[in-house]
């Protein structure tokens, strides 16, 4: 299983991510986990990118494009599944992101997107803030990447529509139920994605369950 996620910032990439990575026995490919990395170790790339990350801004596409090259060859060596957490950010990283799967023969099987409202993401970020203290997790910061997500990565969550990878998912609710509903929907392309060409597929949005099942 391949999986790219698009989301904003504390949508649960990183929680319905590493879910998703256990339960497929593929790698988790977080740029931000890799990026912070770095920082940490102070390498030439670390001290490149810091204060990209301290600003809540995005880093050049070339180091990202990189890390994914480098991680997907990675992953075709244990099996070609991944599920990709951080990328793509913008239309540019979106193309490139797929022209290196070409060349791999590895391009996602699912564009995962997760839905949340900026009051609920500002809530969970802040109070990740008091018990992690990420430096990019302050007001200002958070409102600088809601608006970069808004304007630059948002507007793809259409391409991947076009190309009828799409799945669409309510992330408003607890981690849980959230995870549940990922793994079924994955569960359900997994077993039509070797049989059913991309341009017979058609986006499937999920968010309007909870309120069929009586849930708002
Ligand atoms: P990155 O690490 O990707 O950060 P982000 O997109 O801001 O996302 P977060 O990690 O904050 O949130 P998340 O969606 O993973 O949610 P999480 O599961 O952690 O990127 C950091 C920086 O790196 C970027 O700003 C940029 O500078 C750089 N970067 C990375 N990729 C790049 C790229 N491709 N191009 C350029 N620059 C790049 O959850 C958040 C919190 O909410 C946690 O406390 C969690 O426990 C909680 N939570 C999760 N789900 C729920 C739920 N359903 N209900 C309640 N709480 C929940």
């Amino acid at each position: 299983m391949r999986v790219l996620m698009i989301a904003p910032p504390g949508a649960g990439k990183g929680t319905q991510g590493a879910l998703i990575a256990t339960h497929f026995g593929i790698p988790h490919i977080a740029t931000g986990d890799l990026l912070r990395d770095h920082v940490a170790r102070r390498t030439p790339l670390g001290l490149a990118v810091q204060r990209h990350l301290d600003k809540g801004e995005l880093v050049p596409d070339e180091i990202v494009l990189d890390m994914v090259r480098e991680a997907f060859e990675a992953a075709a060596a244990s099996g070609g599944g991944y599920v990709l957490d951080g990328v793509p950010r913008n239309m540019a990283q979106a193309r490139a992101t797929y022209q290196i799967g070409l060349s791999l023969g590895m391009t996602a099987d699912v564009a995962l997107h997760l839905q949340a409202d900026d009051r609920e993401l500002g809530r969970r970020l802040l109070a990740r803030a008091a018990l992690e203290g990420r430096s990019d997790d302050t007001e200002e910061t958070i409102a600088r990447r809601l608006r970069i997500y808004h304007e630059v990565t948002h507007p793809i969550v259409a391409w991947y529509g076009e190309r009828g990878i799409l799945v669409t998912v309510d992330a408003m609710r607890p981690a849980e139920q959230v995870g549940r509903e990922i793994l079924t929907a994955l569960e359900v392309m997994r077993s039509i994605v070797d049989l059913v060409p991309e341009s017979a597929r058609r986006p499937i949005d999920l968010t309007g369950l909870g309120a069929a099942f009586g849930e708002r």
